[in-house]
C-alpha cells in the first residue's frame, strides 16, 4: 500500500487527479470505477476542469439504492450524471451503474460482472471509506471474496447518508454494490478519505488485521493501492512518519 498524506483535502485530490489523468493520456480506452459520496466530488470537478478526453472511457459504478427512482436527487445515477458525466464527453453507452430498480437483481448482479469483464476489466477504481470500514457498500462482515450483490446497510450508514435524505428512515436499507473480490480485481485502486470522522476506519484499514469487520482492510492484500489521505483522515495512523518519507523520498520518475 502506498499511503499519500497530503496537508489538505485539495492537495490529496489533485494527487487522484493527476493518477487518472497519467491512465487517461497512457490508455484513451480505459476502464474506470467510480465511486459517489462526498469523498470524491471535488476530484470529479477536478477532472471535470483539466478537460480530459473521455471518448473511449468505459465506467462502472461501485453502487446503487435498491427501490430510488433513477432520477431521484439522491440516487447514485443522478449522483455521476450531475457531477460528472454530464460535464465531460463520455458515450451514454459506456457508463454503467447499477440498476436499483431491475426486476431481477440478482440476474441483474451476474450480468454487471459480466460486463466489466467483457470490457476488459477495471484498470482503476476509486474507492471512499465509510465510517465504519465499508468499501461500495459492502459493510462489515461481507465476505472479503464476495461479488456484485444485494446488501443491507448497516444502521451506521444510514445515520451517516441520513444527511443526504433528510432523516434515517428516509435511507434506503437495500442496496447493490460490487463485492470486495470484484473491487479486488481492479488493476489498481485509489482509496481516498478525509477528515476526522475517517481517521478510526483508515487507521484499521491501513494498520489493523486483515478482517472482514474492517472491509477496506482486505486492500492490503492488493499489489496496487494508494490510499490518499487528508492530514485530519491520517490522524490515527502510527506510522505515518514513515509514509511521508517514502513519499518525499520517491524518484522523480515515480513521482504522481
Ligand atoms: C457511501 C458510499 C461509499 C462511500 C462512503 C463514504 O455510502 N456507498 O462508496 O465511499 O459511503 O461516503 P462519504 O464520501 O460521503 O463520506
Amino acid at each position: 500500500m502506498e499511503i499519500i498524506i497530503q496537508p489538505t483535502q485539495q492537495a490529496a485530490t489533485e494527487v487522484a487527479a493527476r493518477t487518472i489523468a497519467r491512465l487517461l493520456c497512457g490508455k484513451p480506452n480505459a476502464v474506470l470505477g467510480l465511486a459517489t459520496g462526498s469523498t470524491p466530488l471535488l476530484l470529479y470537478q477536478t477532472l471535470i476542469a483539466m478537460k480530459l478526453d473521455w471518448s473511449h472511457v468505459t465506467t462502472f459504478n461501485l453502487d446503487e439504492y435498491i427501490g430510488l427512482p433513477r432520477d431521484h436527487a439522491q440516487s447514485y445515477h443522478s449522483f455521476m450524471w450531475n457531477n460528472l458525466f454530464k460535464h465531460v464527453n463520455i458515450g451514454k453507452e459506456n457508463v454503467h451503474i447499477p440498476d436499483g430498480n431491475a426486476q431481477d437483481i440478482p440476474g441483474f448482479c451476474r450480468e454487471y460482472e459480466e460486463q466489466i469483464s467483457a470490457a476488459g476489466g477495471i484498470d482503476l477504481q476509486v474507492l471512499g471509506i465509510g465510517t465504519d470500514g465499508h468499501i461500495g457498500f459492502n459493510e462489515p462482515s461481507s465476505s472479503l471474496a464476495s461479488r456484485t450483490r444485494i446488501k443491507t446497510l448497516t444502521r451506521q450508514t444510514c445515520m451517516d447518508n441520513a444527511r443526504f435524505f433528510g432523516s434515517e428512515e428516509s435511507v434506503p436499507r437495500h442496496v447493490i454494490t460490487m463485492g470486495i473480490g470484484t473491487i479486488m480485481e481492479a488493476r489498481q485502486n485509489l482509496l481516498l478519505a478525509f477528515g476526522q470522522n475517517k481517521a478510526c476506519a483508515i487507521a484499521q484499514a491501513v494498520e489493523g488485521p486483515i478482517t472482514s469487520i474492517n472491509p477496506a482492510s482486505i486492500l492490503q492484500m492488493h499489489p496496487v493501492v494508494k490510499v490518499i489521505l487528508d492530514e485530519l483522515a491520517a490522524g490515527n495512523l502510527t506510522r505515518s512518519d514513515y509514509y511521508r518519507w517514502v513519499y518525499k523520498s520517491k524518484p522523480d520518475w515515480q513521482s504522481v
